[in-house]
């Protein structure tokens, strides 16, 4: 979602990333890389400035630390919290309490209240976190959200609405340990937003209220939902047990994977070339290259490249398991330049390397593909990243620049296909 710049992104249960026009990324509630309602392309958090914890329960703050070690954050907290987060690591920490406003960076933080419980798990021990809080945002260009936190509904959001005005809500409505979609609707007739997301719903059997039975309540709200994700997804066949345990270990695992959703359109793609080989760069645990060996027949031919040696060893066993091991080719190392070594031109070339490496790969691709071959590429919206103004990260300014000499190539007819985050689909001309 597109707020004049500010892009907020659902990661699934309570936990949303937003990215400001400034550049800056925020993480509401750090539950990703074991939040099992995160897409798999999300959980390797690229960017993090800031943490906003609502409060201490795993299913909101169950992978802060691990943000924290990995790009060291302001936290912005209860003391409580902040303290033992301190004490797993965290360096910069922003303590406050509700009532409370103050400027993190581009943005403005009020925390408020919220109804619920705040314990930390840690290991065998509970510790006091403080009490759970809720939070206003305002952003440099005047846009606010509440994001409620875990909480039933009470009678002082009233008084946020008074005080902040927010447009846009977060409101949890899963019911049984926060309020449901009745409670959540009443919520809306004393915050009167312009918009509501509901979160905190679906990810355990008990979260049992719906966006639709919310929707219903809050006829004049515009309900934020994802009806046709959730719709296509609901349609992908099941896939075979080797490609189902390699979804789940890259989902454990922080390992992006182009998933369920991408892989059979390009598997579709190469059998409708009558693709024989397939060049690869970027190939992580082997998922993509799996669906290509198997798009391009006992016959066929798939280089598989990637930089590091313990994927490819993981690979290696996937790809004996598949019955596809006899056409991989394995390369350990930088896949431009084994690209650069090849002397025989491909069917296909599939590019899912580091992004800033993408408008280096076009330069290689050209004379190592066939006349009407595919050139496709992941991960080109990036995470919807290349509609922001002034986009600051690297990753982004590749990307952009990259889709920019696609488009503009003479050598090459080109289709971004928004599925997922986004596939370049590139003909040779
Ligand atoms: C997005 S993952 C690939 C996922 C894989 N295509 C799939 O969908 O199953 C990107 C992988 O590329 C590898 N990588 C990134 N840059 C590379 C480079 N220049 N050379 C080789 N491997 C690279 C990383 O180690 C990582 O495993």
């Amino acid at each position: 979602m597109n707020l004049k710049g500010v892009q907020l992104t659902w990661l699934g249960h309570a936990t949303f990333r937003i990215d400001t026009p400034g550049g800056r990324t925020i993480i509401i509630d750090p539950w990703i890389m074991n939040n099992p309602a995160c897409p798999p392309f999300e959980k390797k958090l690229k960017h993090v400035d800031v943490l906003l914890c609502t409060h201490g329960h795993g299913d909101h703050i169950g992978d802060a630390v691990e943000v924290i070690k990995e790009h060291n954050p302001q936290v912005v907290g209860m003391p409580e919290l902040c303290g033992w987060l301190e004490k797993k690591g965290a360096k910069q920490t922003l303590i406050m309490n509700k009532g409370g406003t103050q400027k993190v960076g581009d943005i403005k933080v009020t925390m408020v209240h919220a109804d619920h419980s705040c314990g930390i798990q840690d290991g065998d021990q509970l510790i006091y976190g403080g009490e759970a809080c809720g939070y206003v945002v305002e952003f440099e260009n005047g846009v606010k959200i509440y994001h409620a936190g875990d909480t039933n509904v009470f009678g002082d959001m009233a008084i946020i609405r008074e005080l902040y005005a927010p447009e846009i809500v977060m409101l949890p409505i899963g019911d049984h340990f926060t309020m449901g979609p009745r409670e959540a609707a009443y919520a809306c007739n004393l915050l009167k937003p312009k918009t509501a997301i509901p979160m905190h719903f679906g990810t355990f059997p008990v979260l049992t209220g719906t966006p639709s039975d919310f929707q219903k309540l809050v006829p004049g709200v515009e309900v934020v939902t994802m009806p046709v994700d959730d719709y296509l997804y609901s349609m992908l066949p099941k896939r075979d047990e080797v490609l189902a345990e390699m979804e789940e270990y890259a989902s454990k695992h922080s390992i992006p994977i182009v998933g369920p959703a991408v892989a059979p359109g390009l598997y579709q793609l190469a059998l409708m070339i009558n693709a024989k080989t397939v060049f690869e760069l970027g190939s992580a645990i082997g998922y993509s290259t799996i669906w290509w060996a198997r798009a391009v027949g006992k016959e066929g031919r798939v280089v598989y490249t990637d930089g590091d040696s313990k994927n490819a060893e993981r690979a290696r066993g996937y790809f004996e398991r598949a019955g596809v091991a006899d056409r991989i080719t394995l390369h350990t190392g930088d896949a431009l330049e084994v690209l650069s070594e090849q002397k025989e031109q491909f069917d296909i070339i599939f590019n899912d390397v580091d992004k800033e490496d993408y408008p280096r790969v076009l330069r290689l691709v050209s004379p190592r593909l066939r006349k009407g071959g595919l050139f496709i590429t992941d991960n080109v919206l990036w995470s919807g990243r290349v509609a922001q103004k002034n986009p600051k990260q690297p990753q982004t300014k590749a990307i952009l620049e990259f889709n920019r000499l696609l488009y503009d190539s003479g050598d090459f007819f080109t289709t971004i296909l928004p599925i997922r985050d986004g596939v370049a689909v590139a003909l040779k001309k």
